[in-house]
């Protein structure tokens, strides 16, 4: 008979990275063009962020961020390993590793036994910092996935008149996308091993900035980037419609098409809650995001995460009150950095449907690296 457990974690790409470098996406963004010049000055910060920051850029913050996460990535593997699901339902942000100029749905689920990752590959136009547990630059990791519950998925939600793309293959060069292969290495961090099967659900949580940023490669902060693997050189030119209607042309779009609404996403994931709770299967539903990132938030010069924002939400959350994010706007979200919060939306979405509640496990807030990062287990 079916079960289901929620879990809200992040992928946190600074936790890649030795605790000296972790603070790398606000270096990026410092050395951008877009930060005004006495926002570059730790002088001017607001004095969290000067003692995050500190002598040593942010390096002994970086090792206490990383004691705390990996004492809740703990948690979250123990509460996976007890509850033993048939398979993992994985909603992750695809940011321009397999959503790019020739086609990107709101959505996808991946329909694949194995998937194949190579995470620490290095990009040498912008190299990353060493990785934390020193591992070969080519070493591979390999995860099983659920080809026959992605697939029953799909058709279940299509009975019920929700047709969502899916696809049989990866296209992104390094494997799993970032949202997904961190969370994993996370999960695993001392590396004993991670046995359950995952079925990877992409959602387009950067909207109409995905094609302009290239996934947040070049965000308003200037180069700050989200995530560690750079994107693949796009397939073609990117040319958008001309201003005519002609399938071709040199005109920008004067607008891009934005990211599925906090509504889309919120009835996404009760629908999939009502599917799965229709199964055979006993099934974990994982949102992976941080929550307000700085290189996406203006109102802060993109170098330090919307705490407003992001207390507001951690307050419905530890209340009950999560089914209220399916009216948030595109405005809302995206002025407060939360882009990648939509995964949290599926998983409010699917919890709502099952009269769960949220345990919060841990809320670890940061200035100077790069975003607030919550955790929660959600059992109905
Ligand atoms: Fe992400």
């Amino acid at each position: 008979m079916a079960e289901i457990l929620g879990l809200g974690m992040t992928h946190y790409t600074g936790l890649r990275f030795v605790d000296a470098e972790m603070s790398v996406f606000l270096q990026r963004t410092l050395k951008g063009g877009d930060v005004p010049e006495a926002m570059k000055d730790p002088a001017n910060w607001p004095e969290p962020m000067r003692d995050e920051w500190g002598e040593d850029r942010g390096a002994a913050a970086a090792a206490i961020h990383r004691k705390r996460h990996w004492e809740a990535f703990d948690r979250m593997k123990r509460e996976l390993d007890s509850f033993a699901p048939d398979f993992v339902v994985m909603w992750g942000d695809d940011q321009y590793e397999n959503f790019v100029e020739d086609v990107v749905p709101p959505f996808c689920a991946y329909i694949a036994e194995n998937f194949v990752s190579t995470p620490h590959l290095q990009n040498p136009d912008r190299p990353d910092p060493p990785n934390a547990w020193d591992e070969p630059e080519d070493k591979e990791f390999r995860h099983r996935g659920h080809p026959e519950g992605a697939a029953w998925l799909v058709e279940k939600l299509s009975e019920r008149g929700i047709d969502i793309p899916y696809a049989y293959r990866l296209r992104h060069a390094k494997g799993l996308a970032h949202a997904f292969i961190n969370t994993l290495l996370f999960l695993d961090h001392a590396r004993t091993g991670f046995a359950h099967r995952l079925v990877p659900f992409h959602v387009n949580c950067y909207g109409g900035e995905l094609i302009r940023t290239r996934g947040g490669q070049s965000a308003p902060g200037g180069g700050a980037a989200p995530r560690g693997p750079p994107a693949p050189a796009p397939r073609a030119p990117f040319e958008p419609p001309r201003a005519g209607g002609g399938p071709r042309g040199g005109a920008p779009p004067p607008r891009a098409p934005p990211a599925p609404s906090a509504r889309a996403c919120f009835d996404l994931g009760s629908a999939i809650a009502r599917v799965l709770a229709d199964s055979p299967w006993r099934v974990a539903l994982i949102a992976s995001s941080s929550w307000s990132h700085a290189f996406l938030t203006a109102r802060n010069h993109w170098i330090w995460p919307d705490h407003e924002g992001d207390r507001k939400r951690l307050e419905e959350l530890r209340g009950g009150r999560f089914a209220s994010w399916r009216d948030l706007t595109h405005e809302e979200i995206e002025s407060a950095g939360q882009h990648e919060f939509r995964n949290w939306i599926l998983l409010a979405g699917a919890m709502t449907e099952l009269g769960a509640g949220a345990e919060i496990v841990d809320y670890i807030e940061s200035w100077a690296l790069n975003s607030n990062k919550c955790f929660a287990v959600m059992r109905p």
